[in-house]
């Protein structure tokens, strides 16, 4: 293995362009993301081919930016990392066909790297040391577009990588955007209703999650540990309906679009503030009865926490408090890794750049490419 390669990572598969240089898979040199989160909140989400156009007026100086904080030459470069997939198709060919283009001009590989794999390697690369013997750990990977739930382990320096669950319907992260948006809050949801829960009564209102049956019908087929989202998204809905809600939330969404979620929180009601409460508590209280089962399950004494969804307050207490009373550790990235980055995709490619598995040269978008 050569200690000390350079790998500039590239990052585009939703909304923000990243790019970042990282060494030897773990030292972040660099780490520059360009958000498109204020032009997307006026529509309320992701716009596909709003996102592929600012990523195309990004990509280069988000590039440039990067390599310069990094102090680092194109020609120092070992290899360029690019995200695949998943993700929305426009947004992922803009990436790709820039880090095909550099991979090209410099006569460099080109390591493609599967999106949630870059999530889990964003914790990987800053809290699990290379000799803590850590190499069996069980990931939630947890986003507006992602709740996964995998088994990962390390073998002959090489990640592989086990789906145990999925979400059967909305991500988590999806239901806080899709929550806030209909009390008529700002976006991205997630970090309105973290912010607002710590004002209510998280008990006020209770929500209930169904059981989810085993995908397979074989009774003695493996355990999954499935998610599922929308039945708390109509039930947020069903109680402000038969609440009489509907007026103050028209008459607020304006004004909040312009407001930071702080100072939202002495602009409402406490039956509003409870009822964000006790959705977060349901949803966070779900996320961690299900990690633990599965943990418990396979026997694993290590969960890492990653995605959007793991820069939560509510989940990160919770879910290290519950675990430490098991004995199991949890780690999560820092905040500027728990969201889209691109040091993690440079993370996740050091292992294939040193195992010499590099992408074809007819490497294309794969909008819907699963890991394991
Ligand atoms: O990983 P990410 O940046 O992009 C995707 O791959 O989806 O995650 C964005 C998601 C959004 O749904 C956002 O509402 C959620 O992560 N999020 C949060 C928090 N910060 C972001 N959810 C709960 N609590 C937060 N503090
Ligand atoms: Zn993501």
């Amino acid at each position: 293995m050569r200690p000390g390669g350079l790998i500039l990572g590239i990052e585009s598969s939703c909304d923000e362009t990243a790019a970042s240089v990282v060494r030897g898979g773990r030292e972040v040199l660099s780490n520059v993301v360009a958000s498109q989160m204020q032009m997307h909140a006026l529509y309320g989400g992701v716009v596909p081919e709003l996102a592929s156009r600012e990523h195309l007026r990004n990509i280069t100086p988000v590039v440039r930016e990067a390599m310069a904080k990094a102090g680092v030459a194109y020609a120092d470069l070992d290899a360029i990392a690019v995200t695949s997939g998943p993700g929305l198709a426009g947004a992922l060919l803009v990436g790709i066909s820039f880090a095909k283009s550099l991979a090209f001009a410099l006569d460099k590989p080109l390591v493609a790297v599967n999106h949630l794999e870059g999530h889990i390697h964003a914790v990987l690369m800053q809290q699990i040391g290379e000799s803590e013997g850590a190499e069996r750990v069980l990931a939630l990977v947890v986003s507006g577009g992602h709740t996964h739930l995998y088994l990962a382990e390390q073998r002959g320096g090489i990640w592989h990588y086990r789906n145990v669950g999925r979400t059967v319907d909305d991500a988590a992260g999806e239901a806080y955007d899709k929550v806030a948006k209909l009390l008529g809050l700002g976006y991205p949801g997630g970090p309105w209703i973290d912010t607002l829960a710590l004002h209510g009564n998280s008990k006020a209102v209770p929500f209930r999650f169904a059981e989810i049956k085993h995908r397979g019908a074989d009774p003695d087929a493996e355990p999954t540990f499935d998610f599922s989202f929308s039945g708390i998204k109509t039930a947020v809905l069903r109680y402000v309906e038969t609440h009489g809600m509907k007026p103050a939330i028209d008459a607020r969404r304006a004004e909040f679009a312009h407001l930071k979620p702080a100072e939202a929180a002495s602009r409402l009601d406490e039956q509003t503030l409870d009822l964000l409460a006790s959705f977060q508590n349901a949803v966070v209280g779900n996320l961690v009865k299900q990690a633990l089962r599965a943990a418990d399950h396979f026997g694993v004494r290590t969960i890492l926490i990653s995605g959007g969804v793991a820069a939560n307050r509510e989940l990160r207490s919770t879910m290290t408090s519950v675990a430490a009373e098991k004995g199991i550790a949890v780690h999560f990235p820092e905040l500027a890794l728990s969201t889209d980055n691109a040091a993690m995709i440079a993370a996740a490619a050091w292992p294939r750049f040193v195992a010499g598995d590099f992408a074809a040269s007819g490497l294309n978008a794969a909008p819907q490419q699963r890991l394991g």
